[in-house]
C-alpha cells in the first residue's frame, strides 16, 4: 500500500463544513494524504505528514471527483439536426428517442463499447470519478440487457431504463409494453442493475404507468430514480417523493408544491443544465430549490438528444450563470449532491475515510471552473487503482470488445 501526500494545495474543497469554511468546507494552503484506497489525513500544508510519494499541487485547487449521477452513455448515432432545429424554434418532445433506438439496436457491441468508452474518457478527463449509466435505447428484453452489460464495464452505478418511451412496435398497445417492462425485461435486467428509472412525462409514461413500473422494480430490490417534470408539471416529482426515489431528475417545471415536497423529502432534485441549454427550455429553479432546503445535485445527462454534454465544468457554469446558484452550492451539488443522489457516503467529499477520488486543477480556486468556461483546467484525476473499470480492454464476463 503506497501513501501519497498531495502538498501545496491553494484551495482544498473537502465538502465537510467541520473541516473548513462554508458548505464546501474550504481550506486554504492545505495538504492531504491518501493511500491506494482512501483519504488518510487532511489539514494545513505546514503540518503535512510525510508519505511514500509526494504530488505537488503547485498552488492549484483540489476538489473531490465529480459524481455525475445521470447519464445515458450507451447509444449509437447522433442527432445534431434536432439540435439545430431546436435552436431555430422547434420544441423538444422526446420523439427523437426512437431514432436513437433504431441506431442503437442496429449497432454492434463493439461499436457501442468503443463509443461509450470515448464519452467515458471525456467525462474522466473533465474530473468525473463516478458516473451513473442508464440503458434505455434498445427497449427489448435482450437489447436492454446488452446495453446494461456494456454499462457495467464502466460503472457500478447502472440503471435499467426500459421505461424510456413506448417503442413503435407497441404503439397500439402501451399496456403490453408496460407489462413487458415490469415482467420479463425487469426479470432479466434487475440482475445487471442497481437502479430503475422511468421517464414520467408527456409523450412517455403517465403517473399511473410509472408508479406500476417503479413498484415492480422496488419489489425486486432496485433503487428508484425518475425523469420528472422535464416537459411540464406532469406529476413526476410528486411520484418520486411518494415512492421515496433516490432522485428525481430534470425538474425544469416546478410548482411551489413540488418545491415544498422536495424540501420535505430525502429525494434529491437532480438538475440537468445541459438539457435545459440544449433544448432551449427555461432554466430549472435550482436556486429556489436550494433556498427552500431541498437536496440538489447537478449532472450532465449525457445523451444524443437533449444534452450531448460531457463537461461538468460546463454544467457548473450554467448552474451559476443562468440558474443563479452560488458557486459553492453548485460545486457541492456536482460532487456531494451527486453522491447523495446515488445514496453513497463514501464519495463526493474528502473527509478521512472517503474514497481517494481527487481532482487537481490548474487554477488557484475551484470557481475558475465556472469563471473560465471552455478552458480545460483539470491537471490530474486520482482514483484508487482498480477504481476505474478498464478502458481500452474490456474484461467483464470474460468477454472482450475488441478495439478493431
Ligand atoms: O434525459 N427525457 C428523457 N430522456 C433523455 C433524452 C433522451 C433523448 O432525447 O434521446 C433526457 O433528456
Ligand atoms: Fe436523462
Amino acid at each position: 500500500m503506497t501513501t501519497r501526500v498531495i502538498a501545496n494545495i491553494g484551495e482544498l474543497t473537502t465538502n465537510d463544513p467541520t473541516l473548513g469554511e462554508g458548505v464546501t468546507g474550504r481550506l486554504l494552503d492545505a495538504a492531504m494524504v491518501i493511500d491506494d484506497d482512501v483519504v488518510l489525513w487532511v489539514g494545513a500544508n505546514a503540518n503535512a505528514p510525510s508519505a511514500d510519494e509526494m504530488i505537488d499541487a503547485r498552488g492549484g485547487a483540489v476538489i473531490p471527483g465529480f459524481v455525475d449521477s445521470h447519464t445515458h452513455l450507451v447509444f449509437a448515432g447522433e442527432r445534431s439536426d434536432e439540435f439545430e432545429a431546436r435552436m431555430n424554434g422547434n420544441p423538444y418532445d422526446g420523439g427523437g428517442i426512437a431514432r436513437t433506438v433504431d441506431a442503437t439496436r442496429a449497432a454492434s457491441s463493439d461499436v457501442l463499447g468503443r463509443t461509450t468508452n470515448q464519452r467515458f474518457s471525456e467525462l474522466r478527463a473533465g474530473g468525473v470519478t463516478t458516473v451513473e449509466i442508464k440503458s434505455g435505447y434498445a427497449l427489448t428484453v435482450e437489447g436492454e440487457s446488452r446495453l446494461l452489460d456494456i454499462a457495467n464495464i464502466f460503472s457500478d452505478e447502472v440503471t435499467f431504463l426500459g421505461a424510456h418511451v413506448v417503442p413503435k412496435e407497441f404503439a397500439n398497445d402501451r399496456g403490453a409494453y408496460v407489462d413487458l417492462v415490469r415482467g420479463p425485461m425487469l426479470d432479466l435486467c434487475a440482475r445487471q442493475s442497481k437502479w430503475a428509472d422511468v421517464f414520467c412525462d408527456r409523450g412517455a409514461f403517465d403517473v399511473d404507468e410509472s408508479r406500476a413500473i417503479l413498484s415492480s422494480a422496488k419489489y425486486v430490490g432496485l433503487g428508484l430514480r425518475v425523469h420528472g417534470n422535464q416537459l411540464g408539471e406532469t406529476g413526476g416529482v410528486a411520484l418520486a417523493v411518494e415512492m421515496d426515489a433516490a432522485s428525481v431528475d430534470h425538474c425544469t417545471y416546478l410548482s411551489d408544491d413540488d418545491i415544498e415536497r422536495l424540501a420535505a423529502s430525502a429525494t434529491v432534485a437532480t438538475i440537468l443544465p445541459g438539457a435545459d441549454f440544449s433544448t432551449r427550455a427555461p432554466y430549472s429553479s435550482a436556486r429556489r430549490l436550494r433556498d427552500a432546503g431541498a437536496l440538489v445535485a447537478l449532472a450532465t445527462d449525457c445523451n444524443p438528444g437533449t444534452s450531448y454534454v460531457t463537461s461538468m465544468a460546463f454544467v457548473l457554469a450554467i448552474a451559476v450563470r443562468d440558474m443563479h446558484m452560488d458557486f459553492d452550492d453548485a460545486l457541492w451539488s456536482a460532487t456531494r449532491g451527486g453522491a447523495i443522489a446515488l445514496r453513497r457516503d463514501d464519495i463526493g467529499h474528502l473527509r478521512v475515510g472517503a474514497k481517494a477520488d481527487v481532482v487537481i486543477l490548474d487554477a488557484p480556486r475551484a470557481v475558475h471552473l465556472a469563471y473560465r468556461p471552455g478552458a480545460s483546467m483539470v491537471r490530474q484525476v486520482i482514483v484508487p487503482p482498480g477504481g476505474w473499470k478498464p478502458t481500452g480492454w474490456f474484461s467483464r464476463g470474460g468477454g472482450r470488445i475488441s478495439d478493431a
